[in-house]
C-alpha cells in the first residue's frame, strides 16, 4: 500500500487519499458517546522507560539509589495521588531466567517481585517486528498471571501523514483487548505513543492532539468492552514529556499520566513531573 507514496502527483493520488479519508471517518464515526471520567480517587500513572540507556550494573544501582531517595522525599498526598512504575530491561531483574532459552514468563517475573510489564512498545513492534497478535497473546498471558500492563499503541509518522493514525489506533487497540477480561481492566494502562514525537529532536505532539486521541480511545474502549472498562483503565501520554512540558498534559481530562523515557533517568525532572501530576486539575 505504502508504494502509492511514490506515484507521481495527480488523479489517482487525490482519489486514493479522498478513499482514504473517508475509510477513516467511517471508522471514527461510529465511536460517539463520551464517556466521562470522573474517579477523583484513580491514581494517575508514572511509567518510566530505561530501554538501553542503562547499561551496567553500577548505572541502574546509582539510578535506583537515586529514585528512592527521590520517592522518599515526596509528601504522602503526592505518594497516594501518582503511582510510579519502573520498566527496566529484565536483565536488570534481580536473577538469572531459568527456563526455555531466552524466554522469559510472567510467573518468572511475579516471583521476583515485579507487578507490571510493558508490552507492544514502538521499539518492539518497529525494530523487533512483533505482531498485533503476539501483542495481544503477551497482554493476555500477564494479566491472567496477575501482572498489570502498560500497553503502548501508537502511530508511525507516514500513517499520521496519510491520516490513517486512528485507523491505526484502533487496530493495536482492537487487537490488543480481545485478551483482557473484564475484572482485569484496572490493571491496565493504555500508553499512547505517536511514534513521531518520541526521542530527541522529535516533533512535539501538541497537548490538544493528545487530548483527541486520548478521549477517542476511552470511547473506542467504551464501545467495544464497557463504560466500565473505560473508566478503569488508564489513559496516559508518552512522546517527549519534560518538566516543562508536563503541565500542559496533565491538564488533560484523558491523559492520566504519563510514561517518560529520557525524563526517567533524571529524578530531578521526575520528581517535578510527580509533583506537576499530583496537582493537576485533568
Ligand atoms: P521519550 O521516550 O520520553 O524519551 O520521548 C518515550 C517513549 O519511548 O515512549
Amino acid at each position: 500500500m505504502w508504494s502509492f507514496m511514490m506515484w507521481p502527483r495527480g488523479h489517482k493520488v487525490d482519489l486514493l487519499v479522498l478513499f482514504m479519508c473517508i475509510i477513516t471517518l467511517m471508522l471514527i464515526l461510529p465511536v460517539e458517546s463520551h464517556p466521562q471520567n470522573n474517579d477523583q480517587n484513580k491514581r494517575l500513572f508514572l511509567g518510566c522507560n530505561w530501554k538501553c540507556a542503562v547499561e551496567t550494573t553500577d548505572e541502574v544501582d546509582e539510578l535506583c539509589d537515586n529514585l528512592n531517595r527521590m520517592w522518599g522525599s515526596l509528601s504522602s498526598e503526592e505518594k497516594r495521588k501518582v503511582e510510579l512504575c519502573v520498566n527496566p530491561p529484565y536483565v536488570y531483574l534481580d536473577r538469572p531466567n531459568i527456563g526455555n532459552t531466552g524466554t522469559t514468563t510472567a510467573k518468572m517475573l511475579l516471583s521476583l517481585g515485579c507487578s507490571s510489564v510493558l508490552l507492544g512498545h514502538s521499539d518492539r513492534r518497529n525494530n523487533l517486528h512483533e505482531t498485533d497478535q503476539l501483542i495481544s497473546d503477551k497482554v493476555k498471558k500477564a494479566l491472567s498471571a496477575g501482572l498489570g500492563v502498560t500497553l503502548t499503541i501508537g502511530e508511525l509518522p507516514y500513517q499520521r501523514t496519510w491520516g490513517l493514525a486512528l485507523l491505526t489506533l484502533r487496530k493495536q487497540l482492537e487487537a490488543a483487548i480481545k485478551g483482557i477480561q473484564p475484572n482485569e481492566w484496572d490493571r491496565v494502562v493504555i500508553a499512547y505513543e505517536p511514534v513521531w514525537a518520541v526521542g530527541e529532536g522529535a516533533t512535539p505532539c501538541s497537548p490538544k492532539e493528545a487530548q483527541r486521541i486520548g478521549s477517542y480511545l476511552r470511547r473506542l474502549i467504551t464501545k467495544r468492552v464497557s463504560a466500565d472498562a473505560a473508566a478503569a483503565c488508564r489513559l496516559t501520554y508518552t512522546g517527549s514529556v519534560n518538566e516543562q512540558n508536563a503541565v500542559e498534559y496533565a491538564s488533560l481530562e484523558d491523559v492520566e499520566g504519563f510514561v517518560v523515557g529520557r525524563a526517567g533517568l533524571d529524578t530531578t525532572s521526575l520528581r517535578s513531573i510527580i509533583h506537576t501530576l499530583a496537582n493537576s486539575s485533568g
